[in-house]
């Protein structure tokens, strides 16, 4: 799997990684950020298992196919992140994201201004429960 804002800590992977054993690859634009996540991921021993790359979504799609390409909640800015992937990703690509429906965090979720392109087609939406408080949506690319 492949997430676009994979941060310092890229906690999402490590957990994708340790908990199903799936081999994960995180874009991070900021070069700090990508470099001490490559760090924190030689300690835990998960640099074969987890790749990161630094640059934004426009690198998409790589060359090795991803089964899933997951968006940060706090990658932007959305409608250029998704506005670019509906054209460059290939048919069938599965893709999710987070948004928050409930509680102050709402206030941040900058998914509320925008609608998804046409192209992406919603097949699942996992909603939240405590402790978490983040809604999970899955969309695939249409012909
Ligand atoms: C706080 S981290 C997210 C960590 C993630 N939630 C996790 O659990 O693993 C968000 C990161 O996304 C990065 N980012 C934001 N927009 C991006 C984009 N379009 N492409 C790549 N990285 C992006 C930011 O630089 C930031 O480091």
């Amino acid at each position: 799997m492949v997430i676009i804002g994979s941060g310092p800590l890229p906690i999402s992977l490590i957990m994708m990684c340790h908990q199903y054993g799936v081999r994960g690859i995180g874009i991070e634009q900021e070069t700090e950020r990508a470099e001490l996540s490559r760090k924190v991921l030689e300690k835990l021993g998960l640099s074969d298992q987890i790749r990161i790359i630094t640059g934004n979504h426009s690198i998409l799609p790589l060359k090795d196919a991803a089964e899933l390409i997951m968006v940060a909640a706090q990658a932007e800015p959305k409608q250029e992140i998704f506005d670019y992937l509906a054209e460059a990703l290939p048919t069938s690509t599965k893709l999710s994201y987070r948004i928050y429906e409930k509680g102050l965090r709402r206030l941040l979720d900058t998914f509320f201004h925008y609608d998804l392109p046409e192209s992406f087609e919603e097949y699942l939406r996992i909603r939240p429960e405590p402790p978490v408080n983040n809604t999970v949506v899955f969309v695939i690319k249409k012909t």
